[in-house]
Parts: structure tokens; sequence; C-alpha cells
């Protein structure tokens, strides 16, 4: 299976998608450093891989500590790093708090001359524990995605919400793996996603493997496809779902949801519940990471825009939930109104959004 983010030989194993699809690099980090540097360069991306990447990425912060303060302090500062590097997935945040339970816990029950070498052990296992979940959770959101879907589906997608954005299978992806595997997919139309070419570069790459049909679109021909009827389904990731249900994704994505109402498509989102920020109300208050210029005003590192030009690089954008026909978690089909279909998703036993130690 096809994953982007693994633990071999005592190091954090990544692939380097900034050199997808021409080269198939293996990066082996030994720094909590080192992974930080990965997640801002997109060397490791989309929400829940950025996620299993910084759970593993505090286990290279914390494993060479000989003491118990030595401990305290290496886990904030790597936290504090980690944290530091992308701002809107918020599976970020949600795997750092996910080990900081384990510490805590690991903090009240042990001996303190057994901590630092139990420590790393535990927080190993539960980054092991985070990863495996999201498949599991990546295979059963596609399993109830794909019946949403009509015999001989044209979906669209945008960006990379697949094996590559999370620890395995994908999430949008993970839906148009399950609809092919049933044999419900007649095909895929790819958005390109400038400015780094998500779609064009990865999301073509993962299709591609498997034998799932596809052509790529600039990001400005989704309207021109769906007046001319060529477009079933449109769906995509999430970097972050407020408690009301609005979305932050992928730059273009708002623009692909106001089309889908205009032309009666439904627009399907689909998430691990982990991508789920309860703390917020809307998404007014999602963090939109604003990047360097230089990403617009170059097309695959060539310099395509004349000199002194200037350019607004905002790397996500928030759909307004009225726009979602229906969120696809790993516990269900989640329909409007949102506020309740999303609590009642987030207290659900199986939610992945609950896994890990309790908070105490
Ligand atoms: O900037 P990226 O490539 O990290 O953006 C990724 C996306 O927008 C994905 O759609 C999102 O993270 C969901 S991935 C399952």
């Amino acid at each position: 299976m096809l994953t982007p983010v693994w633990w071999e030989d005592s190091q954090l194993k990544l692939l380097d998608q900034t050199l997808l699809p021409h080269e198939e690099r293996v990066l082996s980090l030994t720094r909590v450093e080192e992974v930080a540097e990965a997640i801002r360069r997109l060397a490791v991306r989309g929400a829940p891989a950025i996620g299993v990447a910084a759970a593993y990425g505090l286990v290279l912060g914390v494993r060479s500590a000989s003491s118990t303060e030595a401990l305290r302090r290496r886990f904030d500062e790597a936290y504090k790093l980690l944290l530091s590097t992308r701002p809107t997935a918020v599976n970020l945040r949600w795997a750092l708090e996910r080990q900081r339970r384990v510490l805590d816990r690991a903090l009240s029950h042990l001996e303190a001359q057994d901590l630092p070498p139990k420590v790393v052990e535990a927080l190993l296992e539960e980054a092991h524990k985070i990863r495996e979940e999201d498949i599991q959770a990546n295979r059963r959101l596609g399993a109830y995605g794909a019946e949403l879907l009509p015999e001989g589906a044209r979906v669209l997608t945008h960006c990379n919400a697949g094996a590559l954005a999370t620890a395995g299978y994908g999430t949008a992806l993970g839906v148009i793996r399950a609809a092919w595997e049933r044999g419900k997919l007649d095909k895929v139309w790819v958005d390109e996603t400038r400015p780094l070419l998500q779609g064009a570069r990865l999301t073509a790459w993962e299709l591609a493997k498997e034998g799932i049909p596809y052509e790529i679109l600039v990001d400005g021909a989704a309207g021109a496809l769906m007046a001319r009827g060529l477009v079933d389904a449109v769906i995509t990731g999430a970097d972050r779902v407020a408690a009301n249900g609005d979305v932050a994704n992928k730059i273009g994505t708002y623009a692909l949801a106001v089309l889908s109402r205009r032309h009666g498509i439904p627009f399907y989102v689909a998430l691990p519940t982990s991508t789920i920020d309860s703390q917020i109300p809307n998404g007014d208050e999602i963090p939109i990471e604003e990047r360097d210029p230089e990403e617009v005003l170059s097309v695959a590192g060539q310099r395509v825009a004349p000199a002194g030009a200037s350019a607004r690089n905002y790397a996500f954008d928030v759909t307004p939930h009225e726009l979602v026909t229906a969120l696809i978690t790993e516990v269900g089909v989640l329909r409007p109104p949102f506020p309740p279909s999303i609590e009642k998703a987030l207290a659900h036993p199986e939610a992945v959004h609950r896994h890990g130690p309790e908070s105490s």
C-alpha cells in the first residue's frame, strides 16, 4: 500500500513529495528540526500526513533526553517547533495534543528513573497508532462515500487528498478508490491546483499507479465542464472543519463549491474526524496560511511573471457550510444541519477524534 510516512530503523521515513512524480526519493529523518523543515517545505503535506509526521517528530525531539526535566523541556520545544510549521491543518495540533496526553500520563504513572526510555516508547507506540488509525478511518470513510456516488460517476477533485496526504488510502481519493473498487467510477477530473500543482503532480501520479482513468484540468475549467453536464460530483479533502461545518481546504475549493451549487451538483468533503476543530464555532476563525508569493510568480520553479510583479498566495480558503452537501467521515455521512451531526459524530465511540489517552 502506498504510504508517504513510516518508521523504519529508528528513523522517520518520508516520501519527498516535492520531487514527485519525476523522482521517488525517501528521506530518512533523525531530528525534529528536519521534520519541521520537511513539513514547511511540503516534502510531507496534507492534513492527516502532517499530523502523523509531527507525532513521530516528537519522538525524535525527546529521544535523547536523559532526565525527566530534559524530557519535559525537549517535549515542549519540539511541540512548539512542530506546531509553528503550518497553521491551517488542525490534524497537526490534534496529533501533538494526543502525544501531550501520553506524556502527561507517563509523568503521573511512572517512576522517575524509568521515565525517559518509557516515555519515548509510549510516544512511539502512540505515533504508530495515529498512523494506523488514519488508514483505517480512510478505508471506512471511503466505503461510506462510495455509496453516495451514482453508477458510472465522473468525479472532480481538487489538490491531493490521497494516500500521499494521509497515512494511506486517502480521504477524497479514498472515496474515489472505493468507488473504483466497486466498479462505480467512470473517471476522475483532476484540477491541476496551482500554484504547487498537487493535482497535476500528485493526484495524477496516484491515480495512474492504480489504473484509475483521469484527465487533468486547469483550475478555471470546472465551470465549463459542469455546464456541459460532465461532472456528477465534486469531492475534496479538508484541512480543518469548524463546529458549524465550514470547511478550510486548498485555495480554489470555495469556487468549486459555488459552481457546484449553481449547477446542482453535490459537493462532498471527505475527512477523518481528527480534522474537525470543535473549539471554533465557524470558519472565520480558521487561520489561513499565506505562503511565499514566489510560488505564484513561478511555475514549477520557473519565473513567469515580470520582474517586480507582486502576488497574493493564500494557500487555503473557507467554504461556508451552506454550500456543503455532506461531510463524509469514518463514522458516517454527516448532513446539514451540521452542528448537531458534527457533535454526534465526535461523540461516536469509533471517531478517531476521541482516540488516545483521556485528558487528565
Ligand atoms: O498545502 P497542502 O498540499 O498540504 O494542502 C492539502 C490540502 O488542501 C488537502 O486537500 C487537505 O490537507 C486534505 S488531505 C487528506
